[in-house]
């Protein structure tokens, strides 16, 4: 399948349409951005460390019972998808504090939680991704009930998978975002991507971050860190 004309550019991904209306070309970049696009740069090499992290993520839901968007790895930045429409809503599960979270709650960051937590904030770039509760949701039609029923059982398998293959890794999963999509039909399958970019990693040891905090956070040790991440999941060189 080849790239046709350029569908959508987003932050860190171009979106290209195929000659088949069913799919499309997803496209890493290596441009960063926080807070709202407010902080820009670059990370040399993410957009490889993305496509390639999220890609293996993706099968390996997969075979776990959870539907994707992943398709087919063409190179290292470029990737086939199933096309979707995106549900205008950020799914964050967390099973430490951190982020947005340890500053909203008041709890330190890295005090772990007495479950994982399930939080919705709405894809709007201009309201700077508001949180949004269920009732909410439904109330200005973002998803339906069953919708977001499907969401929350998938979002919770995601997390133990991850949890479990992490670990192996000797990496900790703080926290991660993640997007659905429907297909035509309308059934709903994860989308978008699983990276660096979207989860908090942490060494299970030292607690390291592994993650875009550090670029968040002007830590330095960017690049080190994703492909750090690599080798640890058995793709780095
Ligand atoms: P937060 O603590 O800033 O709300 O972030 C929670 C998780 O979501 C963290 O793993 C980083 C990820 N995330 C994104 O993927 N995109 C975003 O725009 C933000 C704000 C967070
Ligand atoms: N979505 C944020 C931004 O737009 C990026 C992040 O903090 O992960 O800039």
């Amino acid at each position: 399948m080849e790239k046709k004309e350029l569908m959508y550019e987003g932050k860190a991904k171009k979106v290209y349409a195929t000659d088949d209306p069913a799919y499309c070309i997803v496209s890493y970049k290596d441009d960063a951005t926080a807070f709202n696009g407010e902080k820009k740069g670059t990370i040399v090499g993410k957009g490889v460390v993305n496509n390639r992290m999220s890609n293996f993520m993706f099968k390996l839901l997969e075979k776990n019972g959870v539907p994707t968007d992943f398709v087919e790895e063409l190179n290292d930045r470029d990737t086939v998808l199933k096309k979707v429409e995106i549900v205008p809503l950020e799914v964050i599960i967390r099973n430490k504090a951190a982020g947005s979270f340890s500053k909203r709650f008041g709890v330190a960051e890295g005090t772990p939680l007495k479950q994982p937590t399930l939080e919705f904030c709405l894809k709007d770039d201009a309201l700077g991704d508001p949180m949004i509760n269920n009732s909410q949701i439904f109330g200005i039609g973002a998803a339906t009930e069953e919708e977001i029923d499907t969401i929350s059982k998938y979002a919770f398998k995601v997390n133990e998978v991850m949890i479990d293959f992490f670990k192996q890794c000797n990496v900790e999963l703080i926290d991660f975002k993640i997007e659905f999509g429907r297909l035509p039909d309308g059934t709903i399958i994860l989308a978008d991507e699983i990276s660096p970019d979207t989860c908090r990693f942490w060494d299970m040891d030292t607690h390291e971050k592994l993650d875009k905090d550090r670029f968040r956070r002007d830590m330095g040790g960017v690049e080190e860190a994703y492909a750090e991440m690599m080798k640890r999941i058995g793709l780095g060189e």
